[in-house]
């Protein structure tokens, strides 16, 4: 049986629509541009968040998101699997899944015990919140500091938020001279129905 497994994304509010019609009450999140995050290095707060909390555990990201890494190396301390149909299965510190399930399987493949962590982008998120296993988000929301600082965005984390409840909401972070941003971090759990 595959492992319950949480998302962790960054993401600056974009949109919040209700359709009576449908039910569906999409929440959009700005998460990346040309292949990085908009914030990249100006929020080393919540890199040590993400850090402290994936540290130890398994880390599933698309190929785009491995390439986005810096010098593409692998995170240290963690069991790095990347998706994709076009790397090659020799690189260093990485395993190679050609597929969101096969990567599910391989995470635990060598220890049960270890956390699965779904890290991005775009695309292996939306695959990830399709999966019944997912079951919890850890969202750092950003706010842009005023007009002139609106992110620009071509990749999205788009998630029904009423299929979610909301566990712990941090304080607004404060912006100091190397945290140019303001976040609070978000921690959801999926409504069981
Ligand atoms: N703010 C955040 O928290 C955050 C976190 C992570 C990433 N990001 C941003 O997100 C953006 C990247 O997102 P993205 O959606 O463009 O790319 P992505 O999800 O990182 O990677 C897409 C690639 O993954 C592979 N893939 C996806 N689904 C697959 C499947 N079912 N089977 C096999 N391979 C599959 C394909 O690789 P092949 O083409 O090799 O087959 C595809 O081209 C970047 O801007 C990055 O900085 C933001």
């Amino acid at each position: 049986m595959t492992k319950q497994f949480t998302i962790i994304v960054a993401g600056s509010l974009v949109s919040k629509d209700s359709d009576l019609n449908s039910g569906s009450s999409i929440t959009k999140y700005g998460i990346g541009y040309k292949n990085t995050i908009p914030w990249m290095g100006k929020l080393p707060n919540d890199m040590k968040h993400f850090r402290e909390v994936t540290t130890g555990g398994v880390v599933i990201m698309g190929r785009k998101t491995y390439q986005s890494l810096p010098g593409c190396k692998p995170l240290p301390n963690r069991k790095n699997i990347v998706i994709s149909t076009t790397l090659a299965n020799n690189i260093k510190g990485i395993t190679v899944c050609t597929s969101f399930e096969d990567a599910l399987k391989e995470a635990t493949n060598d220890d049960d015990n270890l956390k699965i962590f779904i890290i991005g982008g775009q695309q292996i998120y939306n695959e990830a919140l399709q999966n019944p296993n997912c079951n919890k988000i850890i969202l750092t929301q950003v706010y842009p500091t005023n007009l002139e600082s609106q992110f620009n965005f071509d990749t999205w984390f788009n998630f029904d938020y009423k299929n979610w409840k909301t566990i712990t909401q941090s304080h607004p972070s404060i912006i100091d001279n190397k945290n140019i941003f303001s976040f609070e971090i978000h921690v959801l759990e999926k409504i069981q129905v």
